[in-house]
């Protein structure tokens, strides 16, 4: 069976929830192991296509594929680099216990064997992917006596352009990570044939990620023009380097979300991915009742926003959806606001055997994001 070990980012368990969520699509016979808190072991049934699988996941930085058991580490890593095809040098490089003193016992041996060698520190994955290592299957790691390769990491360069070189931006309302906003729209396990909605859609980082996964057809609202403004000129952008996105079914309305169902007929999305509003920024200095009282206002606000859901929605449809936890003066205060969407016709599906939502949270924020996964009836 073949054996991958995926290096999950910087919320290992909306990772795992994300990554299993698109292997049980794939119809993939798989078991997984949690190896380390950002480790996870996967054993499938048939070799997986590491760079698509990357392409897809926004939670995943790393994928490597097992060589095989490596008691000796020095002899694996020998015996691995002499099947390579021989043509030029070999430029490899090294990760594990010991890895330097490994990797200058390799180069002897491989020279020896009169094969022309280059080692390259792996200080970074930039330097990986700069030297074309994950191409030519020499990077590699040694974890637990075991010999790995790398087949996939994640296209650092593209994920910034997305986040810092769109045209439109609005810090004011905030801005959804976009591997964040391709994590949601992956744990929604929607097929992309079916319409997907963000009713809350800001500048469009969902959109533009849904764009990405091939969604065919995809919807925006938001109650701003500015945001619907954003959001057309970053999708256009975004289709442009995409080479053009001519199929595509792309409608954005400027409705209050509440309000929707004036203009989306009954039961006719797919999916809802979205980050709603979440109140107004904290700056420190606002009462502790000025957190309770935005918290059920904004319960108000996503009860009525899930009732439009059940209206707009298919049977079965899964809504992805982001409520906020303000953590204030040492203070927890959630939304509450799950009896109601229970009561308005949703199950909530959980997002780990041990939790229901999961949180995505910096240190020092004010604000963190419960991440939850609901079902209509
Ligand atoms: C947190 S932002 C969404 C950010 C967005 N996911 C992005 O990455 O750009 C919330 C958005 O909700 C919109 N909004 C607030 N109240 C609304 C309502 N009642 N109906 C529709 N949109 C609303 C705001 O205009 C804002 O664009």
């Amino acid at each position: 069976m073949p054996q991958y070990l995926f290096y999950l980012g910087r919320e290992p368990e909306l990772s795992i929830a994300e990554l299993e969520t698109v292997l049980k699509k794939s119809r993939l016979q798989f078991s997984a192991a949690r190896e380390e808190k950002n480790l996870y072991r996967i054993s499938s049934s048939s070799p997986l296509e590491a760079p698509e699988l990357m392409e897809r996941l926004g939670g995943t930085v790393k994928i490597l594929e097992s060589i095989g058991p490596a008691d000796n580490p020095a002899a694996a890593i020998h015996d691995y680099l002499c099947r390579l095809p021989a043509a030029g040098k070999l430029s490899f490089s090294l990760s594990g216990p010991n890895a330097e003193r490994l990797a200058i016992e390799t180069k002897k041996n491989l020279k020896s064997a009169g094969r022309s060698v280059r080692y390259i520190e792996p200080k970074n994955t930039a330097t990986i992917l700069h030297n074309n290592l994950v191409a030519t299957g020499t990077d590699l790691t040694m974890h637990r006596n075991e010999l790995f390769v790398t087949r996939a990491i994640q296209p650092i360069e593209a994920w910034s352009e997305r986040d810092y070189g769109r045209p439109g931006y609005d810090p004011k309302s905030g801005m959804l990570p976009p591997k964040l906003a391709r994590l949601m729209i992956n744990l929604s396990g929607a097929e992309n044939d079916g319409a997907l909605l963000d009713p809350f859609c800001g500048s469009g980082t969902v959109l533009i990620e849904a764009l990405s996964l091939g969604f065919a057809r995809i919807v925006g609202s938001d109650h701003s023009p500015k945001a619907i403004a954003d959001s057309e000129r970053n999708y256009k952008w975004f289709a442009e380097r995409l080479g053009g996105a001519k199929k595509i079914d792309f409608k954005l309305y400027q409705s209050d979300a509440r309000e929707l169902f004036k203009r989306l007929p009954a039961h006719s999305v797919a999916a809802v991915v979205t980050e709603p509003y979440l109140g107004k920024p904290l700056r420190g200095r606002e009462p502790r009742d000025f957190v309770i009282a935005q918290a059920r206002e904004l319960a108000d606000l996503y009860t009525h926003v899930f009732r439009t859901f059940a209206k707009i929605l298919k049977p079965d449809a899964p809504v992805v959806f982001v409520l906020p936890e303000f953590r204030y003066r040492d203070e927890v205060t959630s939304v509450n606001c799950l009896g109601a969407i229970k009561k308005a016709g949703f199950s909530v599906c959980p997002l780990s055997p041990d939790s229901d939502s999961l949180l995505y949270a910096r240190p020092g924020q004010w604000v963190a994001r419960q991440i939850w996964k609901f079902q209509k009836n």
